[in-house]
C-alpha cells in the first residue's frame, strides 16, 4: 500500500514527540514540519533530514499529495488550523483540547463529516497500557458495579499564559474517565484559585456527579512541590490505583471492598451493617509500548479503513464540554447541570 503523506504543525514541546512517532510509523511518509519558529525546525531538521521544513501552513493545505495533517500549536489555534485542514480534504490529528469551545468542536465534526475525513483527538493515555488494562477489567465486569474515579495530577508545573490549569492538566484524567465509564455527568462542579496576577487558576478541585450514585473527582495543581500522578477507580467488587510513576507496578488491582448488609433488626447499630472485605492485590503485566505509538498506528489504521476512532471528534466534543462546565463553575461558583446525560458506546 502507497504510503499516507503527512504534515505536522507545531514543533515545541510535544510536536517533537508526534514527529518520531509518524516518522517511525511504517505505514506512513513524514513530508512536512512546519512551525512559525524557525529555530524549532532547524533543531528537528538536524534528526530528520529529508522532511521538508516550512514555516507555512498553506503549503501543507495547498499540496494535493499530502493526506494527514497533526496538529501540536497552542489550543486558541486548534479549530481554525483543523478547519482549513478539513477543507483542504485532509485528515486530522488535532491535539487534546480539541478546542476552546464546544460550538468549534461540532463544527469541526460536522465538516469532518461533510467531507468524509477521519478527525481523531489526541487524548493519548486512552491508548496507555494500564488504562486499556482497567477497560478491560471493567468491560469483564470485574470490579463489579462502578461507585468512583479519582485522580490526582499534580506538580510544581509551567504555568501556562493562555490556559488555567484545568484546560492544561484536567484533559488527560476526563478524557480517561470518558473513556473508561462510557457516560457523560450529571453535573459538574469546579473550585480553583489563582496565586499569580494572571487570575489564571492553577490549583482547581473538579466533581461530576453522574447516575446511579457514581461520582468522580478531579485535583490539578501547578503549584505541587511533589509531582503526583494517580487514579483509582472504584467499585462494588474490586478498586484498582493507577500510579503512573510507578516504573513497574503502574496497576495494582485490589480484591477489597464493602458489602452493606440488610438489617435483621431495628437495634442492630449502624457499623454492623457494614462487612469489609481485605483480599489479595496483584500488578498485571501491561503492555508496555508508548501510548503514542498505538495511537498513531490506530489513527493510521481508521484513515486507511475510515474506521472511526476511539478518540474521535465527539470523545474530544464531550471532554471541552465537561472543561466550558467547569469554567462556568469556576466563575460563578454554581454547579452546572449537563444537558445531555446518558451512556455512549
Ligand atoms: N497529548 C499530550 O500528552 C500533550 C502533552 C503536551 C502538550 N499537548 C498539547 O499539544 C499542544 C502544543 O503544546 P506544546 O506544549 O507543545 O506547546 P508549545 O508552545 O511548546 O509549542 C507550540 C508550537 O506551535 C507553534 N505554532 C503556534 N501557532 C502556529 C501556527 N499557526 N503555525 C505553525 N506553528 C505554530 C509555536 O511556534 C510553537 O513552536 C497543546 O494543544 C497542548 O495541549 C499534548
Amino acid at each position: 500500500m502507497k504510503p499516507l503523506l503527512v504534515g505536522v504543525v507545531g514543533c515545541g514541546y510535544w510536536g517533537p514527540i508526534l514527529v518520531r512517532n509518524f516518522y517511525e510509523n511504517e505505514a506512513v511518509e513524514l513530508k512536512y514540519v512546519c512551525d512559525l519558529a524557525l529555530d524549532k525546525l532547524v533543531k528537528l531538521h538536524r534528526r530528520y533530514p529529508t522532511i521538508e521544513l516550512t514555516t507555512q501552513y498553506k503549503n501543507l493545505l495547498s499540496d494535493p499529495a499530502l493526506d494527514i495533517i497533526v496538529i501540536a500549536t497552542p489550543v486558541h489555534t486548534h479549530y481554525e488550523l483543523a478547519k482549513q485542514a478539513l477543507t483542504a480534504n485532509k485528515h486530522v490529528l488535532v491535539e487534546k483540547p480539541m478546542c476552546t469551545t464546544s460550538k468549534e468542536c461540532r463544527e469541526l465534526i460536522a465538516l469532518a463529516k461533510a467531507k468524509g475525513r477521519i478527525l481523531m483527538v489526541d487524548h493519548t493515555f486512552v491508548y496507555h497500557g494500564a488504562v486499556r488494562r482497567i477497560k478491560e477489567e471493567i468491560e469483564r465486569q470485574e470490579l463489579g458495579e462502578l461507585l468512583y474515579f479519582d485522580s490526582v495530577r499534580i506538580n510544581l508545573g509551567l504555568f501556562q499564559s493562555d490556559i488555567n490549569v484545568v484546560w492544561d492538566l484536567a484533559p488527560h484524567d476526563l478524557s480517561i474517565m470518558d473513556f473508561l465509564i462510557g457516560q457523560t455527568p450529571q453535573s459538574v462542579h469546579a473550585t480553583g484559585t489563582s496565586h499569580t496576577d494572571q487570575k489564571i487558576e492553577d490549583i482547581a478541585y473538579i466533581t461530576l456527579t453522574f447516575a446511579n450514585n457514581l461520582i468522580a473527582h478531579f485535583h490539578v495543581s501547578w503549584l505541587s512541590p511533589v509531582k503526583v500522578r494517580q487514579i483509582l477507580v472504584g467499585g462494588t467488587k474490586k478498586m484498582i490505583v493507577y500510579d503512573d510513576l510507578q516504573p513497574m507496578e503502574k496497576l495494582r488491582i485490589y480484591d477489597k471492598g464493602i458489602t452493606v448488609e440488610e438489617p435483621e433488626s431495628d437495634e442492630r447499630r449502624y457499623q454492623n451493617l457494614i462487612q469489609y472485605r481485605f483480599g489479595d492485590m496483584h500488578a498485571p503485566v501491561l503492555d508496555l509500548n508508548e501510548a503514542l505509538k498505538i495511537e498513531v498506528s490506530h489513527f493510521v489504521e481508521c484513515v486507511q479503513t475510515g474506521r472511526a476512532p476511539i478518540t474521535d471528534g465527539e470523545a474530544g466534543l464531550r471532554v471541552v464540554e465537561i472543561l466550558e462546565a467547569a469554567s462556568a463553575s469556576l466563575a460563578t461558583g454554581q454547579t452546572q447541570q449537563m444537558p445531555c446525560v446518558g451512556v455512549f458506546s
